[in-house]
């Protein structure tokens, strides 16, 4: 049985939440393995719109154990929210239905200050983080003094690991003129919302591992996208994890034989929340409409997105590091109506072609898109649900677009609805 990767290929909100949805719905199992309750992912089923952005997307449907990984950190008041919200839309979620890695670091309420501290203080490159303590709490972790799910279970343990988080983190917010952390205050918290987490927690490498063996189908659900990751995005405008396909392994405790398919998603375009280069970006009437027309609005903090034309060069790139198997190209339709359409297919820099990213920041800075152009199409290509639906420049912007970035299309989609789908590819096919 084939377990299947979904990532990301860009800069995150390619629609993910749609196709991993509609894989969900074939898979026994679905993992989140990074990132934390900055994703935010938007399903539609018959009509009733969820909104995650900690659970992965399985939660919403019947029968299916949904997991959170060690990769992922968990702010538990987030947590418990969304819990309420999702029951409180008839959704059943259960120790049956919903695990959690007792490895898995939590967002203390003092991340989410500091994130939010440095942010309005830094005037040199900001990041434009979505203030969640994403960072903060990563930071914590490979700094080895998480509070991790497990140490809820024992007041000392909780305790000491309090205690070793303070000892940095009062230092640190001295500098940044903030209040010494209230240390009973924060036990008090953390003691208060224990049950609430570990009635979820459990040994998850070890779960994920006998499904496995049992030949159930493991969907790993990645949030973000390939160029917020923290080693090959454009750093330091990044998240804080590994969101690249090879994260799926290690932030849920599977060995990296076990993933079948890697699929990425792709959006016709180019979107990005936040600061960061981002070389094919128009500021000019083009960028706006896509805008519009992709409603490009963050649905984690409402922040409008910055809009551009396809970047093949990227997305070559994400493919490879992510050893992408096939993509899900998505929201085709939010091009109907352009007369010409560009695609970014190099950079000049200084005069000479890159066919990638460089990786310094002033090279970043100073490459110019190489535009290819091609006709658009004046037909509506929303809701096709087969080739013979769409114009023939559509299937040929689809095409060069295969093409440009070494990757065969496995599924398109042409709406939010889950059944406006062309289906090229089924990773989940043995
Ligand atoms: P952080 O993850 O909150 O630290 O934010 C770091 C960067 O990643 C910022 O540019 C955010 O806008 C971006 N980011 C984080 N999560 C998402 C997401 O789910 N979609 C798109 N961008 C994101």
């Amino acid at each position: 049985m084939a377990n299947v990767v979904v990532v990301g290929a860009q800069w995150g909100d390619e629609g993910k939440g749609k196709i991993v949805d509609w894989l969900s719905e074939r898979a026994d199992v679905i993992a989140r393995f990074q990132g934390g309750h900055n994703a935010g992912h938007t399903l539609v089923i018959d009509g009733e719109v969820f909104k995650l952005s900690l659970l992965p997307s399985g939660i919403v449907r019947g029968g299916k154990l949904s997991v959170i990984g060690n990769g992922v950190v968990l702010d538990p008041w987030h947590l418990v929210k969304e819990i309420a919200g999702l029951r409180g839309q008839g959704v059943t979620i259960t120790p049956e239905t919903l695990m959690i890695a007792e490895n898995t670091p939590l967002i203390l309420p003092i991340h989410g200050e500091l994130d939010r501290a440095r942010e309005a203080q830094i005037s040199v490159a900001k990041i434009g983080t979505t203030g969640r303590g994403i960072g903060p709490a990563y930071e914590d972790k490979v700094g080895r003094r998480s509070v991790r799910v497990a140490d809820l279970a024992d007041e000392a343990t909780l305790e000491l690991r309090v205690d070793r988080a303070l000892v940095h983190h009062d230092a640190l917010r001295r500098g940044l003129g903030l209040d010494p952390v209230d240390r009973e205050a924060l036990l008090a918290q953390l003691r208060e919302i224990a049950p609430s987490v570990l009635e979820y927690a459990a040994p998850v490498w070890k779960v994920l591992n006998e499904k496995r063996k049992a030949g159930k189908r493991i969907l790993f659900e990645g949030a973000q996208g390939a160029l917020l990751d923290i080693d090959f995005g454009t750093y330091p405008f990044v998240t804080s994890s590994n969101v690249i396909a090879g994260q799926a392994a290690t932030g849920t405790g599977i060995g990296p034989g076990s993933i079948d398919f890697v699929l990425g998603i792709v959006k016709a375009y180019t979107t990005r929340v936040g600061e960061g280069p981002f070389p094919a970006e128009l500021h000019d009437g083009d960028g706006q409409r896509l805008g519009e027309r992709g409603h490009e609005f963050g649905t984690v903090t409402g922040r409008k997105r910055r809009c551009g034309w396809f970047d093949a060069v990227l997305v070559r790139q994400t493919c490879a590091t992510s050893g992408v198997n096939g993509i899900a190209f998505t929201k085709l339709d939010v091009l109907d109506g352009f007369e010409t359409l560009k695609i970014c297919v190099g950079y000049d820099l200084d005069g000479t072609r890159l066919e990638y990213l460089p990786t310094a920041a002033d090279q970043q800075a100073r490459c110019t898109p190489i535009y290819e152009e091609m006709p658009g199409w004046s037909e509506s290509t929303e809701g096709a649900r087969s080739w013979a639906d769409l114009p023939a420049e559509a299937i040929k912007y689809v095409r060069r677009v295969e093409e440009l970035i070494d990757c065969p299309v496995a599924l398109l989609s042409t709406s939010p609805e889950r059944e406006d789908t062309i289906l090229v590819t089924d990773p989940f096919a043995d």
